[in-house]
């Protein structure tokens, strides 16, 4: 039997080091001989990509409704998943994303509000029952992580997008939404505590990676 690939997501507010560990989770499942895909969203093929930039837009002509926001998030993600996510999983490579579906929830749900169900009929037409194998939910303060932006900012040049724009009550909601889904599906998620040096960080998910993936390699 050919066992298809597993998809493992990395979630979490601005600034907590999503973007720096895709590349040390891909590099950790390469070394034990895994084709990986490393991918990100919104985005993630060429179309996605541009309906990102419609997400992300800090200075936009006109405001972004809310229901808007939500069914773009998923028909990036619809494309995603059917030009890049679903063949590399059925040819048997690993799928590593830098956000996915909680994330829906954590800032559609718990920054703008929207109500949860609304959130699970789209995930539902537009996945069909498919979920992340395991996700890894970068945890910490908002004050901290938002100063590491601000020093990437610095540091990087760039300017705040649309998201990254929103106030301090914004982040809390986020980090107190991937903490209840966390929370919720304990064998799906696992809690990584964002606030250490990078090589403490690492460090924890070599062991999470190690032990939630033992059996699937
Ligand atoms: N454990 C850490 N300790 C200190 N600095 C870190 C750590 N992890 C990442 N950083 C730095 O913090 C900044 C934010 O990290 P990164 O861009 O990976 O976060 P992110 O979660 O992808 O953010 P965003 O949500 O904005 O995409 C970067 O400048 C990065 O180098
Ligand atoms: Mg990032």
């Amino acid at each position: 039997m050919i066992q298809r690939g597993r998809l493992i997501t990395l979630e979490g507010g601005e600034g907590v080091g999503k973007s720096s560990n895709v590349a040390f989770v891909t590099a950790w499942l390469e070394a034990r001989g895994l084709e990986v895909v490393s991918t990100r969203e919104p985005g993630g093929t060429p179309r996605a990509e541009a309906i990102r930039a419609l997400l992300l837009d800090p200075a936009p002509a006109e405001p972004l409704s809310v229901d808007a926001e939500l069914l773009l998030m998923f028909a990036a993600r619809a494309q995603h998943l059917a030009e890049k996510i679903l063949p590399a999983l059925a040819r048997g490579a690993w799928v590593v994303c830098d956000r996915f579906t909680d994330a829906t929830y954590a800032y559609q749900g718990g920054g703008r509000g929207l109500d949860a169900e609304r959130i699970a009929i789209l995930e539902r037409f537009v996945q069909k029952g498919m979920t992340p194998d395991l996700t890894l939910l970068l945890d910490m303060p908002v004050e901290a992580a938002s100063r590491r932006v601000s020093s990437r900012l610095d540091d990087l040049g760039g300017e705040r997008d649309r998201f990254e724009r929103e106030q301090r009550g914004f982040f809390t909601a986020v980090r107190d939404g991937y903490l209840t889904r966390a929370a919720a599906e304990p064998e799906r998620f696992a809690l990584i505590d964002a606030a250490q040096s990078l090589s403490a960080v690492q460090a924890q998910l070599e062991i999470t990676l190690d032990q939630r993936t033992a059996l699937w390699r």
